[in-house]
């Protein structure tokens, strides 16, 4: 919880990212087989992903690591009621600073190229590199990643915190996986269906917060935040910013 106290994300989302239950089926049956592998989710939030990696794979183990200890609470409450808990080691920590024990058969990263830090022109770069060093060799990489679906307008580019080059359309993104030895095993895109639902969701906890709270003497910033992200979305990105899931083979 936050001061004030909002309610965490997780309670009206399924993931923090456009992804559908069908998708999300999809993209771990993309990663089998899985039997006796090692999975790793950077910036797994509340790792409802890398649990469901492990209910199809049940003999699988993961580890997941966020800076979120809010989420990775909620993480271990999910592990431990879906009998999971023996087979996931999930850490509140910078990945930055982060050591693992072991190299991975599968790094999952989705939405969070972030968290190398450095220049935004340079995350997912960064990430690429990254990863290569915690995966075991001729592992998987599955990237969710954004890019530019249609060319942004100077109005959406000054309504959204976003370079411009911070993406480039999906091809791009594509060959920059090739330029840091990865090999394209399959790509797909969240439908606007699914950035709808987690949008949706995402404002969700604010609006019902201002509802609840009007005299608050918090109501002013709670109300700008609301609005903010209102305006990215709306003004901003909805329709032109994309996200890929690309499933990669490292060398
Ligand atoms: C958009 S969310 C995606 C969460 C999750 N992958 C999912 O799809 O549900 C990005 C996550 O990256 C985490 N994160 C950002 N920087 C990080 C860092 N330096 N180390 C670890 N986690 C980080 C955030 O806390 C957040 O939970």
């Amino acid at each position: 919880m936050t001061t004030p106290e909002i309610a965490p994300l997780h309670e009206d989302l399924t993931f923090h990212g456009p992804l559908s239950d069908e998708r999300a089926a999809r993209l771990i049956r993309g990663l089998q087989p899985l039997d006796g592998k090692h999975v790793l989710d950077v910036g797994c939030g509340w790792a409802e992903f890398l649990l469901r990696v492990l209910e199809a794979a049940p003999t699988a183990t993961g580890t997941g690591v966020d800076l979120d200890a809010t989420a990775i609470a909620r993480a271990q409450a999910n592990a431990s009621s879906r009998g999971l808990a023996a087979r996931v080691g999930l850490h509140v920590a910078n990945v930055r600073q982060w050591q693992p024990e072991k190299p991975a058969d599968v790094v999952i990263v989705n939405g969070a190229t972030q968290a190398w830090g450095g220049d935004p022109l340079r995350h997912t770069a960064n990430a690429l590199a990254a990863v290569r060093k915690l995966l075991s060799p001729q592992g998987k990489l599955l990237l969710g990643e954004g890019f530019w679906e249609r060319e942004p307008t100077a109005e959406q580019l000054a309504a959204m915190p976003i370079p411009r080059d911070q993406y480039g359309t999906v091809a791009d993104l594509v060959d920059l996986a090739h330029e840091h030895g990865y090999r394209l095993l399959a790509v797909e895109q969240a439908s606007l269906d699914e950035w709808d639902v987690f949008e949706n969701g995402h404002g969700l906890a604010w609006e019902r917060w201002l509802r609840d709270n009007p005299g608050s003497e918090h109501a002013g910033e709670i109300r700008a935040k609301a609005d903010a992200q209102r305006t990215y979305r709306l003004r901003g990105w909805r329709g032109t910013l994309g996200l890929a899931y690309l499933t990669l083979q490292a060398p």
